[in-house]
């Protein structure tokens, strides 16, 4: 069990596109242990490889206690629902437990990706699952949730953050 430092806003690897994986080999399932036992540890109900600065497009998600966590290779949402909901959203990159923004996100999405046994799956989310989905696909892409949000929270999120790292 590796619980590793997660990258913290403005960290260059939070804002970088990762790389198409290819394989599923041993450093792969490790970089998967490693995520998994890094977000339990957080806690957090989800990662992306990125945030533990592995520029690879990987993702970990588990909103369900009840279950083991999701593992999303490659994944790419193929549909969106025109309808949205506005909800706070906080990251474990992004002052965790102390800033959260709303970010409007779409209810349900259908997702394609690879699972950690190298099988394509395609699924439908909704609520939560949805949200944290397109959360982490985000991370993926670069993009975190200051990104998502008003200007106006941005602005203040940003100040937030600058004084909370003593750079205000
Ligand atoms: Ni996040």
């Amino acid at each position: 069990m590796a619980i590793l430092p997660i990258r913290v806003y403005p960290d260059p690897a939070l804002k970088e596109k990762t790389r198409v994986v290819d394989s599923i080999d041993d450093d792969l399932r490790k970089l998967i242990k490693n995520m998994i036992d890094t977000m339990r540890a957080a806690p957090g109900i989800g990662l992306a490889a990125n945030q533990i600065g592995v520029l690879k497009r990987v993702v970990v998600v588990d909103v369900d206690d009840d279950e083991d966590a999701m593992v999303l290779i490659n994944p790419e949402i193929t549909w969106y629902s025109e309808e949205r909901e506005e909800n706070e959203e906080g990251c474990l990159s992004v002052y965790p437990d102390k800033i959260s923004v709303n970010v409007s996100r779409s209810l349900r999405i259908i997702v394609k990706a690879v699972n950690e046994h190298g099988e394509d799956v395609e699924f439908e989310a909704e609520g939560l699952f949805a949200r944290a989905v397109q959360h982490e696909i985000d991370h993926i892409n670069g993009k975190v949730i200051i990104d998502r949000t008003s200007a106006e929270e941005r602005r203040i999120a940003l100040r937030e953050l600058t004084e909370q790292m003593g750079m205000g």
